[in-house]
Parts: structure tokens; sequence; C-alpha cells
């Protein structure tokens, strides 16, 4: 079973950047519920995890997806505001962080083992993709909306949809994750390309 230490332990900077202590549980509250109704049952369980099946991950985790996106928009949204002569919007840290750490939680409930080393799409993913099911579980934990908005606008879900400035950091930083490794599969990232 995973602890809500388990996830203290995985995720310390990031939820020691959540200045609201409600906060920070609330959203390990997430990860915990996401775990148990995942059947997950250890870190080292979500330490093999692929954060995604649509594209061939080289082995980088769903744990180490999650911190680089929070990471990623934190830095984005740093990078504007040290840079800028003034800032055209207010940038929340908490719900940045907060909505990072949760922004594929839903994950837990679409992706499953098949039992043969391998991953596959759950049932549960099949009825609700992730950006749906992890904004119910963190919903389920008291999780407030505009942090909402980033687990349920972070992907394709949000096209075209209102979003707080954090669900747009996030969604870019998910992408900088996700595109090279789609174009490295697709033979596109020209340094990555094998020789012929
Ligand atoms: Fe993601």
């Amino acid at each position: 079973m995973i602890t809500a230490e388990d996830i203290t332990g995985l995720f310390k900077d990031q939820l020691e950047s959540i200045e609201n202590q409600e906060l920070r549980q609330k959203v390990v509250d997430a990860w915990v519920l996401g775990c148990r109704e995942g059947g997950w049952e250890s870190t080292e369980e979500l330490m093999n995890m692929p954060f995604t099946l649509l594209v061939e991950t080289d082995g980088i985790n769903f744990i180490e997806h999650t911190v680089a996106v929070t990471e990623g928009a934190a830095a984005l949204a740093r990078a504007q505001q040290d840079n800028y002569s003034h800032l055209p919007y207010a940038i929340d840290y908490d719900r940045l962080y907060a909505g990072g750490l949760l922004h594929d939680v839903g994950k837990l409930l679409e992706i499953e083992s098949d039992g043969r080393g391998g991953y596959r799409k759950s049932l549960a993913g099949m009825h609700l993709r992730h950006p749906i099911s992890g904004t119910v579980l963190a919903a389920e934990c008291g999780i407030p909306e505009d942090i909402l908005n980033i687990i349920t606008c972070h992907s394709k879900e949000g096209e075209g949809r209102p979003q707080e400035i954090e669900t747009i950091f996030v969604h870019q930083a998910d992408f900088a994750t996700f595109n090279p490794l789609k174009m490295k599969s697709a033979r596109l990232l020209i340094s990555e390309i094998p020789e012929v």
C-alpha cells in the first residue's frame, strides 16, 4: 500500500514549494487515493510505470515526468517574472505546484500493468481519459476548482477553453516532455536519427 509518507518522499521538493499546508495535504491525499483506486501497491511500481502509452518513453517513468513537468512549469513562470519589466498576469505558485503534481494523477486509473511486464490502457481509462478521471479524484480530496482547471485543461481537453495562467505553463511543460519523444519515435528529432 502506498502511504502519504511514500508520496511525500517522491515529491518532497515540489510539495515543500506549496506554502498552504492544507493544500499540500490534499495533493498528497489525491495521490494516495489514486494509487489505491488504481491498484498501485509500491513506489517501485510507480517508478517503473511509463508516463504515457502513446510513445516509446525510453524509460522515463511517471514520477520523473510529473516532477519534470512541475519544475518546467515553474521555470516558465519564473523566466517571465524575472525578466519582464512588468508581469501582465498574476502567477500563483501554490496553484502551479499543486496543479503540476496533480496534472496526470488520473493516469493512476488510466494505465494498468498487463501482467507480463508491460502496460495497457485500463477499462477505467477507456471510459474516462486521465484529465477527467484526475479531476474527479482531486475533487474528491477537496482540491479547489482553479487547480482542477489545470488537471482538466492541461491536454487537448483544454483547447479553446478558459484557463488559468498556471494551466498554460503546465500544458507547455507537459508537451515539452512529450513532443521530443514523439518526434524521436517518428525519426523527426534530427540529432537522434540513427546514421544510415
Ligand atoms: Fe503529463
